[in-house]
């Protein structure tokens, strides 16, 4: 199976770019500040309280119990429960802001990524898979949320429990401080090799789950060409495979966290043993009170899980930012079409001249020192070989690429000069397959102009004849065509498709003709509706049936990306040169036309 290119590259950045993701991204949660700083605030209490109840339990011990005064160890008991309660609280409370602010600052970026995704030209997509983009919408802010979620949040309260933490201890008692703190270097160096390997085992995962998704995409959005050759079983192989690996990934970046965080239990555990040992020895001999050597034991205990964080935290962060680099690559690219400050006329020539154009993606070029002008109200088919160019040609004229070379024109305003409104109302491109949305008929060839009206909506279908047959429709043109369309026929998609020109109502309409042929009966349909749409306007047809090529004015033929006839179907036949070959094939397969 095909691997979703480019999800996985770059998973790694150094800590210099990883430092300038982070920083842009702090500027982009601006708008969140308030929500941010109450988190904060809730936060720090919510460590104060847990940080006060070994200061509390000192004090019942040694004032309380150690003096016998009944009073104090109540007011200790209940000053305990009161901290509990507070820390329950502000607990409560700073995870309610941390993802007020979190999911804020999701919904901006992925709305953020998604208009801009929406307004890049076709260059971008040749670039960007399907798959690759919405593994950004979905992993990659995935892998974000949580870092802006928790992880800010974790490491916030760790250090600032680790640093109070610390500070109360010294203050207990030094000489105890000192020798709890004998498992440091222990714990550096564990923790130095549990990031390296549970970053890898972590890059290893996502990758998995990356390829996992692949198929998993591609398995159901293929079903059907899946189904029709019997290979549902192979298909399924695959995926077993896959989940396999996805498996064993899994469980080794377990074993990575297990065995680390066990270490560093085990060393929290070996510290609070030396606590109890040298504290013992300090309070015989008078030094400490047993109050303090039991609290210190709950600080140490207290410490060690931030610290378990803080290790777990550097994959998070890194992790993130490598996604959040992705996302900002995204926004960084401009779109390549960007619109002029004219307007183009009604009326005019399209000229194209001496046109070049090679795909972004690839280095052969597509088309060479193409010149053609096409009248006002001509009607020209593009006709040639699979791969000529014509496709191409069809969507230059329309601007959903720029030539790299050259210039296209209509009525004297290069097509770069003009407003992208204007041009997308005068030059209309009728793709070969139309996409149907989810929603009813009407919806759908809304899309063209939203602000249109039922009855101009319902005069466009007129327009091509296709009024009639979706009235005849239980729910008329209000009928839901469902997911991609399953509901209509394939002519019936046309004809939505045409129809979305007909409310344009362009001057200029550039036609892909689908090369899937349909029954001749829906045929005859289709054809008459494009004839209706074609009438009074110049169009652009690359052209595969016969009979829309004898109604053309003109014929180019296009092959190998360059022009190679032009004129009338009696002029070229007369000429006797490829067209007149091609005419006479097609005379003799079609001898009914
Ligand atoms: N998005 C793209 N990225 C890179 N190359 C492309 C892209 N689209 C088309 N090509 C290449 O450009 C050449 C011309 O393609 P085009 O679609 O214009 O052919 P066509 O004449 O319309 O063919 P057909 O009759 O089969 O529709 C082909 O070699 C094709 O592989
Ligand atoms: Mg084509």
């Amino acid at each position: 199976m095909m691997r979703m290119g480019g999800v996985d590259d770059d998973d790694k950045l150094d800590a210099e770019q990883a430092k300038q993701v982070l920083r842009r991204a702090m500027r982009m949660a601006a708008p969140f500040k308030a929500t941010i700083a109450a988190a904060l605030g809730f936060v720090a209490l919510s460590t104060l309280g847990l940080l006060m109840g070994p200061v509390i339990v000192r004090y019942g011990i040694d004032s309380g119990i150690d003096a016998g005064d009944r009073t104090v160890l109540r007011n200790a008991v209940f000053a305990y429960v009161g901290v509990v309660a507070l820390a329950y609280f502000a607990a409560r409370q700073q995870y309610i802001f941390v993802n007020r602010a979190g999911e804020g600052f999701l919904r901006a970026i992925r709305i953020r990524v998604f208009d801009h995704i929406q307004k890049q030209s076709l260059a971008f997509f040749d670039r960007y898979q399907s798959g690759v983009l919405i593994s950004r919408m979905t992993a990659d802010i995935e892998s974000m949320a949580e870092l802006v979620q928790w992880g800010l949040l974790q490491f916030i309260a760790a250090v600032f429990l680790i640093i109070i933490a610390l500070v109360l201890m010294l203050g207990l008692s030094w000489q105890l401080t000192i020798a709890a703190l004998l498992v440091m270097p222990v714990i550096i160096i564990a923790s130095r090799k549990f990031q390296r390997d549970s970053n890898a085992a972590y890059l290893e995962v996502r990758e998995r789950v990356g390829q996992n998704l692949a198929e998993l995409q591609e398995g159901i959005s293929g079903v059907r060409v899946i189904q029709a050759y019997a290979q549902e079983g192979e298909q399924t192989r695959q995926f077993v495979e896959s989940n396999r690996s996805l498996y064993r990934s899994h469980v080794h970046s377990i074993r990575v966290s297990t065995w680390y965080f066990g270490l560093v239990e085990a060393m929290g555990i070996f510290a609070s043993a030396i606590a109890i040992g040298i504290g013992g020895w300090l309070v015989e001999r008078g030094d400490v009170s047993i109050g303090t050597v039991v609290a210190f034991i709950l600080l140490l205990a207290l410490l060690f899980e931030p610290v378990q964080q803080l290790s777990q935290l550097y994959n998070t962060v890194q992790s993130s930012a490598a996604s959040l680099d992705k996302l900002f690559t995204i926004l960084d690219t401009r779109p390549d079409v960007e619109g002029g400050h004219r307007e183009l006329d009604r009326h005019g020539e399209l000229v194209v001249e001496n046109v070049g154009f090679r795909y972004t993606n690839t280095d052969a070029s597509v088309l060479r020192d193409l010149t053609i002008t096409v009248a006002d109200g001509e009607r020209l088919a593009l006709v040639g070989p699979t791969g000529a160019g014509k496709s191409t040609v069809a969507k230059l004229m329309a601007r959903l690429y720029d030539p790299t070379v050259g210039s296209i024109a209509f009525g004297g305003v290069d097509l770069r000069d003009a407003t992208l409104d204007s041009l997308r109302h005068r030059i209309v491109v009728v793709p070969q397959e139309g996409f149907l949305f989810g929603g009813s008929i009407a919806d759908n060839v809304r899309i063209a102009r939203p602000d249109a009206s039922d009855a101009e909506l319902r005069d466009a279908l007129d327009a091509i004849g296709a009024l009639e047959r979706f009235d005849s429709f239980e729910e008329g043109i209000d009928t839901e065509v469902r997911e991609r369309g399953s509901r209509l026929s394939a002519g019936e998609r046309q004809l939505v498709s045409l129809a979305r020109a007909a409310l344009v109502d362009p001057a200029v309409l550039v036609l892909d003709e689908a090369t899937s042929s349909l029954d001749p009966g829906t045929e005859a349909i289709v054809e008459a509706a494009l004839d209706r749409l074609m009438t009074g306007r110049t169009t652009i047809v690359v052209a595969h049936r016969l009979s829309t090529i004898r109604n053309a004015d003109r014929i180019a033929v296009i092959d190998g990306g360059e022009l190679v006839e032009l004129g009338t179907h009696d002029e070229l036949v007369g000429l006797g040169g490829r067209y007149g070959a091609l005419a006479s094939a097609w005379e003799a397969s079609l001898p009914t036309l």
